[in-house]
């Protein structure tokens, strides 16, 4: 696959506005009879600007700006969005202009859009406001009230149980389901703006889930959801690309997460601002977690390397693990820290999840991987997910192999193999322990969820958690 460099990356957006294309060729005076595109100039504002707080799962002012019709209808004091022909009428233009020497309305406690992103949508509006999504590009509308239909279960990314136990969220298309934590009912659909799910993640005062996602080469999203009340509390728009890993701080404050941009972010839970980024992985950063006080955030990546970044600093601290070329085999997939300990799980292309101390007691060494504690028995295939269970005594690691998967558990301290997943056959890309119970479940490729008894592997239950069209009840 393609990397996505920062630098190459933001010459590349620059290059398709169309005030650089106006540049090449087009006189600056002809700029009104440039024709704008609403696909490729308008859309890609309104959803990096706009689209968090006007989606259908989150309505501000009665307006919703994720799709083409619902542009023109009346926001909740019954003026109407966008008038075709006519900026000056039209009320998203007043809401992203400035009056009276206040600056515009919109983006709500945001930075102002800048002049040209404000032309752009006027001169689309003045030259008649029409779509021109290619056909291949429109895709149904996906709500509460349209909730997705399946022909058959989606790849499952993401997996995660509620704090007190007594849910399982997994991730679908479009949408987040939660089932009963036994897996005997489906209770609710939170339904988004991403259609891809790569991460879930409960905050430790369980009131939170976080969410991230995307569309491919489109963008990211963090989703912000109100557990108790199944409402979407906050949508973050990041980056241009799906976003991964998502981890929460110990208070509960602050949301971490990686992206394709080979970037490390954070965020605050409470405004959804940005409060750390730390660009020095090489490649896509698809794993977070915090330590145990919150004051260091640690990443894995597909560059091989696994993190350590102070948070109040936004300091690089130190590569956890060995960056001698040659000791490090593959990109890394998963890390999860241990409950109370400053001990991190990893696992990635080579198989093995191993175990690895947060901070260096001794100076690096040219070579060394000091900070390695243990290795766990080599698996077949690519672990893409591991996980502790909740005091840390055992861990959980799933793989994915030739069209086939596995999921192990070990023994934390020993090493020892506790169980292998009975039923288990395709890829697995999710693992999640229950944090009152001995049991694992895990998903992938197969759109199964299955869950095993923790210490003999057998295989407690597993069913398809999306609602499939025409399949038998
Ligand atoms: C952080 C959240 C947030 C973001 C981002 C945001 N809005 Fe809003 N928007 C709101 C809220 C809250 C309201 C309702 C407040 C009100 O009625 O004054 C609103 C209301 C509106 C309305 C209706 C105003 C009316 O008088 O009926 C329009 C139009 C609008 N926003 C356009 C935009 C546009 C365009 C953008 C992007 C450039 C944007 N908003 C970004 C939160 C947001």
């Amino acid at each position: 696959m393609k990397i996505v460099r920062p630098f190459s990356f933001v010459l590349a957006i620059a290059l398709f506005t169309p005030a650089i294309r106006a540049q090449d060729g087009v006189k600056k005076d002809d700029k009104a009879n440039t024709a704008i595109s609403y696909y490729k100039d308008v859309r890609p504002i309104l959803q990096q600007h706009c689209q968090g707080c006007h989606q259908p799962a989150k309505a501000q002012g009665g307006y919703v700006m994720t799709d083409y019709p619902n542009l023109f209808k009346k926001t909740e004091k019954e003026v109407i969005g966008v008038v075709a022909g006519k900026p000056a009428d039209s009320e998203l233009v007043k809401q992203i202009t400035a009056h009276d020497g206040k600056k515009p309305a919109m983006p709500r406690g945001k930075d102002p859009l800048t002049d040209r992103d404000v032309t752009i949508i006027k001169q689309w509006i003045e030259q008649g406001a029409k779509d021109d999504t290619p056909a291949s590009a429109k895709l149904p509308t996906v709500d509460a009230n349209h909730p997705p239909v399946y022909t058959q279960s989606p790849v499952i990314n993401a997996i995660a149980y509620s704090r007190d136990g007594t849910l399982l969220a997994v991730a679908g298309y479009h949408e987040v389901l939660l089932h009963k934590a036994d897996g005997t009912a489906l209770v609710a659909r939170l339904i988004g703006m991403s259609e891809r799910i790569q991460s879930l993640a409960f905050s430790l005062d369980g009131q939170w889930l976080a969410v991230t996602g995307g569309n491919p080469g489109r963008f990211g999203e963090v989703q912000i959801w109100n557990v108790e009340k199944r409402t979407l509390k906050m949508s973050i728009p990041i980056t241009f690309d799906t976003v991964y890993g998502a981890s929460w701080s110990p208070d509960s404050k602050l949301i971490a997460f990686g992206c394709a941009d080979n970037s490390l972010r954070a965020i605050s839970a409470e405004t959804g601002k940005q409060v750390l980024f730390q660009g020095g992985h090489g490649d896509w950063v698809l794993d977070t977690v915090f330590s145990v006080k919150g004051t260091h955030l640690v990443s894995v990546s597909r560059d091989r390397s696994m993190k350590l970044t102070e948070i109040a600093t936004e300091r690089l601290e130190d590569n956890i693990t060995s960056i001698t070329p040659g000791a490090l085999k593959g990109g890394l997939q998963a890390v999860d820290r241990h409950p109370t300990k400053d001990e991190l799980l990893i696992g990635g292309a080579d198989g093995t999840p191993k175990l690895y101390q947060m901070f260096r007691t001794k100076d690096r060494k040219i070579g060394d991987d000091f900070n390695n504690i243990r290795n766990y028995g080599t698996m077949p295939g690519r672990i893409f997910a591991v996980k502790f269970n909740a005091d840390g005594s055992r861990v959980v690691a799933g793989t994915s192999y030739d069209g086939k998967g596995e999921v192990r558990v070990y023994e934390t301290t020993t090493g020892k193999l506790v169980s292998t997943a009975k039923g288990v056959n395709g890829p697995i890309y999710a693992v999640a322990h229950h944090p009152k119970e001995s049991v694992v479940a895990s998903a992938g490729f197969e759109g199964i969820v299955h869950l095993n008894d923790a210490v003999t592997g057998a295989l407690v239950r597993d069913f398809v958690p999306v609602p499939v069209k025409g399949a038998k009840k």
